[in-house]
This record gives structure tokens, sequence and C-alpha cells, in this order.
């Protein structure tokens, strides 16, 4: 090979070399701004669920609430009721935040976070309003004669507070009890707004079985699966069913039993008449699991902080966040 074919080749070569430095500048580049114009997506999804930017605070009228601005809510939707006990324990306010933030998903929802207790507690007003979903912090305490009890009617106080709520300010739409320790596919959400009497589904992590069920043939229910029926009607989990608000409204009586492990069974009981092929079926008609009453460890009170030796530091705020 001459001196000038050597030189034309390394000139080829040079050239090949910047080519492709600048075809993959280009590459990069692009793909960058097909990720930005991604992620720009998922935050627009995010806005449309229930950003921070359809609710306003009403601290002037009720410092426990958040409404729904009205300009903003999604009228095509029916609205959402989601009715949550809770109650003063070391996983309280894990529970209300892992909770709340999967809510914050939901579009055309209102919460009833209805605590068993006298006082509201200020510190979980202040993370309802920091998570940012429409919300009414309201209490019903447990009456003394069930505390006493080995095994109480937990919650009951709390969702007959809720119920009374939607029969006083409710008008349409559908609600649903949510304990504070359970956990959710938002798909479920989407699906359990257009309930017309009473909708139901599986559950995870429920009993022996691994989950409760209606048992579900050739779309039809005639049965149930749950490893507890206990002479119920309804062996139901309180996370496996929803209820239309104007149904419930034409119940008059319908309420939830002070009778631990009934609840579910005589709530739904006193929504009668409601014939059971009534009960529509979510989840695709029951085959999928979108719903888990998580359960969630229960932890010991801390101990108490030696102010002698940690008075003047952190701790001594941050021992007051916690049970
Ligand atoms: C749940 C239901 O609450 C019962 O009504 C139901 O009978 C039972 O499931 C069932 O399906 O077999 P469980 O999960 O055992 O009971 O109880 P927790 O999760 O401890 O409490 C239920 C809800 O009530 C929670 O949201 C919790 O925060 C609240 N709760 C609990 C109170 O408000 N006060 C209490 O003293 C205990
Ligand atoms: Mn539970």
């Amino acid at each position: 090979m001459n001196i000038i074919s050597s030189s034309v080749c390394t000139m080829k070569t040079t050239t090949k070399m910047y080519l492709s430095v600048i075809l993959s500048t280009l590459c990069i580049v692009f793909y960058q701004y097909q990720l930005s114009k991604a992620n720009f997506v998922t935050l627009q999804r995010g806005d449309v669920f229930g950003g921070n930017n359809n609710i306003v605070t009403s601290d002037s009228r009720n410092i426990n609430s958040i409404e729904v601005k009205e300009s903003t809510k999604t009228p095509s939707l029916p609205p959402l009721y989601v009715i949550t006990p809770t109650y003063r324990r070391p996983e309280q306010l894990a529970e209300i935040t892992r909770l709340g933030y999967t809510l914050k998903h939901v579009p055309n929802i209102f919460w009833l976070v209805i605590e068993d207790a006298t006082v509201a507690t200020p510190l979980v007003t202040r993370q309802l309003k920091r998570i940012g979903v429409p919300f009414e912090h309201l209490v019903a305490p447990m009456p003394d004669r069930f505390k006493k009890r080995v095994v109480k009617p937990r919650g009951v106080s709390n969702r007959n507070r809720g119920l009374a709520w939607i029969r006083k300010n409710a008008s349409d739409g559908v609600f649903y009890f949510a304990d504070d320790d359970n956990t959710y596919d938002l798909e479920i959400f989407d699906q359990m707004r257009y309930t017309k009497k009473v909708s139901m589904w599986p559950v995870g992590l429920v009993t022996k079985y691994g989950l409760s069920s209606p048992i579900v043939r050739n779309g039809t229910i005639f049965g149930f699966y749950d490893g507890w029926i206990g002479g119920r009607k309804y062996p139901v989990d309180m996370a496996g069913f929803a209820v239309n608000v104007k149904f419930f409204q034409s119940r008059p009586k319908a309420i939830m039993p002070y009778h631990a492990g009934y609840e579910e069974d005589k709530f739904l009981r006193s929504l009668a008449p409601l014939n059971i092929t009534e009960i529509e079926l979510l989840a695709s008609n029951c085959t999928e699991i979108l719903t888990w009453h998580t359960q969630t460890k229960k932890n010991p009170v801390a101990s108490p902080l030696d102010m002698h030796k940690y008075n003047g530091t952190n701790l001594v705020n941050l021992h007051k966040l916690i049970v």
C-alpha cells in the first residue's frame, strides 16, 4: 500500500469514526427525549389521578378535612367513599401513610378516616393533610362495654359513624370499608365504583385457605370459600365488598352490629332484601386477587426515652411522633 492510499484509508477510518460518534450521540439524545416524554405521560396520569391540585383545604370551617374542589371533580365518574377505621397504636401512622398514598392514585375519591378515640389524633390529621387525598377525620370511640371483651368488635363504631356520614352527606356513588391494614391493586377501585347494589371480589391473605372469595361457576355465585364459615350467610372479609350509596340509603335499618366475627355478615344481611344472584362479581368474575388483608405485624409500644441522657437532642422530638 502506498502513502497516498494509506492516508486516504486513514481519512476514511477517521470519517467513519466521527460519523459513528455523531450517530450514537443522536441515538442517545433521541432515546433521552423519548424517556422524558414517557415521564411526562406518567406525571399527567398522576395529575388526573388525584394530585394536590384538585383539592382545597377548608381549614377555616373544619381543620380535620380537605374537600374536593368542585371545578376539578371528574364528572363522569361516580364518587367513591372509602371508610377507614383506625386507632392509636405504633403502626397507625405507617398504615395511614401506606394506604393514603395508594388512595391518592384514585380519582373522585373521598376518604372518611374514623378514629376509635374520643379526640382525633393531631398527628393523624397532619399526615392526612400531607397526603392530600380529600378526607374527613372523624372520631367514634368503641363503647366501654366492648373494650373489656377478649374478642372485641374492632372498627365497628368507626364504620357505623362512616355509615351515618354517608346517609347524611352522600347522594350517589359507592362506599367501601378499607381497613388500615389492607393492600390494594388500583384496578379494584376502578371496578367497585360502578357497583349497582353490592359487589364482591376475592381477598388474599385471609385464614388458613390463604384467601376468601365467592365461589363462581359459569359466571354465577353459588357459595363462599373462606377458612371460617361459622354459620354465616356471607362468609366474606371486610375488604371484599362494596355497596352502592343509593341502595344503602334505601335500606334505612342497615347497620353494622357489635358482633365480633359477624360484622360483615350481619351488615350485609341488614341490606335485605338482597338476592345473592344480584351480587356483582368483580376482579374478572372473581378470578383475580386485587385486594389483600395484609395484617401488619404488631409492634410493642416503644420504651420511654431516658431524659437524663437525651434531653436537648432530636430524640425528644422523635419520641413525640411514636407510640
Ligand atoms: C377485621 C374486621 O375489622 C372485623 O370487623 C372482621 O370481623 C374481621 O376482620 C374478619 O373479617 O374476620 P381484624 O382484621 O381482625 O378484623 O382487626 P383489625 O385489623 O385489628 O381491625 C379492623 C379495623 O378496625 C382496622 O382498620 C383497625 O384500625 C380498626 N380498629 C381495630 C379500631 O378502630 N379499634 C380497635 O380497637 C381495633
Ligand atoms: Mn385487619
